[in-house]
């Protein structure tokens, strides 16, 4: 029989806030799929997973996903699109010799993911008969806002999630017409961020979460002083208006 596809979050770095449930299929799978960032195989929910769940015994597999822009309805850059097949046709061949294979991916595999990516993909690919199975976990982005002990929305309050590595004009657009913005791979764009917010006055109200739920997680009251900075990957804003 066919092995299942599983996609689980792990959560935003400390493994106390993994499932269960994804503990449990992390146990039970003989295949773990783990997505790198980098050129070296290094997998930050590889790392998460293996803070909660022996990974001895199991045939540990990581894939180099590139860190490129991704813009929905538009075709994908041919390396990215070219790491999702990869992955894709590895996958499959660990299904169809009956192993179940688990993806871990960092945060929720809801908010802005490769595990989705590769889920369209195999399903493109290899077939609708493919069984894949999607967890939840803690996002970073509630990780965040419990570190800087934040709500996020209130009663009628919108909330607008929004990667701050795109153009201006959107950013400008959802602090428009939102009560509370969440930023999301912030590191290596500070300056503009702050700008930004600079020009809508609106820098006092941000706060910055770098490593939220880890041991050395910082948070940032006065977001300009980490412009310049080497920050961590590992950051949040939010951007509370009320
Ligand atoms: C590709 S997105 C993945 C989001 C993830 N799926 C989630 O639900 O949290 C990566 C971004 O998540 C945020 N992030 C991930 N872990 C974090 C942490 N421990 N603390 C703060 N932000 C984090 C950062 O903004 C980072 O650039």
């Amino acid at each position: 029989m066919q092995g299942t596809f599983y996609v689980i979050g792990v959560g935003p770095g400390d493994p106390e806030l993994m499932t269960l449930k994804a503990a449990r299929i992390l146990e039970r799978c003989p295949v773990w799929f783990a997505p790198s960032a980098f050129k070296n195989g290094e997998s930050m929910a590889l790392k998460i997973a293996e803070g909660e769940v022996s990974s001895r015994g199991k045939t540990i597999l990581t894939h180099h996903f590139p860190m490129k822009q991704v813009h929905r309805g538009r075709e994908p850059d041919p390396e990215v699109d070219g790491a999702w097949r990869e992955a894709a046709e590895i996958i499959t061949g660990h299904l169809k010799a009956g192993n179940d294979v688990v993806f871990p991916t960092l945060g929720d595999p809801a908010i802005y993911s490769t595990g989705f990516y590769v889920c369209e993909t195999l399903q493109k690919c290899s077939g609708t008969d493919i069984v894949i199975k999607i967890i939840p976990g803690v996002s970073a982005i509630g990780a965040s806002s419990a570190a800087a002990g934040l709500p996020l929305c209130l009663g009628d309050e919108r909330l607008i999630v929004i990667p701050a590595t795109f153009e201006n004009g959107r950013m400008r657009e959802v602090l428009a017409h939102s009560d509370t913005v969440v930023f999301m791979k912030v590191h290596k764009v500070m300056d503009k961020i702050v700008r930004l917010l600079d020009e809508l006055n609106l820098t006092d109200n941000a706060v910055l979460v770098e490593r939220s739920s880890l041991g050395d997680q910082k948070i940032w009251r006065n977001i300009r002083d980490a412009v310049g900075k080497d920050i961590h990957y590992f950051s949040t804003i939010l951007v509370r208006k009320q």
